[in-house]
């Protein structure tokens, strides 16, 4: 019988909350006060709380919204299409927006996010992501903001999902095979 995964730790929730506090110090520094601070879910979720509240502490308060994605499904590859599955509410017009979502590898689900909130009128649109995958881009995009790179694995955890599982662990990990 095929025992319970062991998750490995790659990121522990000392190093997260660490360098959380330290992007929210260059955020509050970078961007404006009428910032609109937009979670990409469902991935992003725990990042984008943690990182709302690192940012009142730094003296930032921002509004924020939630635009949630589907370019996965339930498998470790990129389907290569994304979709809107629940659109954000707030209007965009001339506004500063920071999209936050949890890793970064094809691009092409922050592309496509982008795309969008700039041909809804927003007047500009920079990239905060907690992790990045180097090697895997398909998309032309960079981020502005990057807590840490990562591996080549697929990582769970602190909002990242495995088939919907995962999500709850307070660090990030990687999926030993269980045999
Ligand atoms: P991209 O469109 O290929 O950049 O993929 C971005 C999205 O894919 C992320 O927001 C995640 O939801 C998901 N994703 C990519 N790599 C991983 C991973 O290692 N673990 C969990 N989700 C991932
Ligand atoms: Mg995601």
């Amino acid at each position: 019988m095929p025992g319970r995964p062991t998750v490995t730790v790659r990121f522990s929730a000392a190093e997260i909350a660490a360098r959380v506090d330290v992007m929210a110090g260059e955020l509050a520094v970078k961007l404006p006060a009428d910032t609109l601070v937009v979670s990409v879910l469902k991935g992003s979720f725990v990042f984008a709380a943690d990182l709302i509240r690192a940012l009142s502490r730094a003296g930032a308060d921002w509004s924020m919204d939630f635009l949630t994605l589907s370019s996965y499904g339930t498998k470790t590859e990129s389907s290569g299409r994304v979709k809107v599955v629940r659109d954000i509410v707030d209007d965009v017009r001339q506004r500063e927006v920071l999209l936050v979502d949890d890793i970064l590898e094809s691009g092409l689900t922050l592309s496509f996010a982008k795309k969008l909130l700039l041909e809804r009128g927003a007047k500009h649109v920079s990239i905060c992501t907690l992790l990045e995958k180097p090697g895997k881009r398909i998309a032309q995009l960079d981020a502005d903001f990057v807590g840490f790179q990562c591996g080549d694995e697929f990582l769970v955890g602190y909002g990242l999902d495995w088939a919907h599982r995962f999500r709850g662990l307070p660090y990030i990990g990687v999926v030993e095979k269980t045999s």
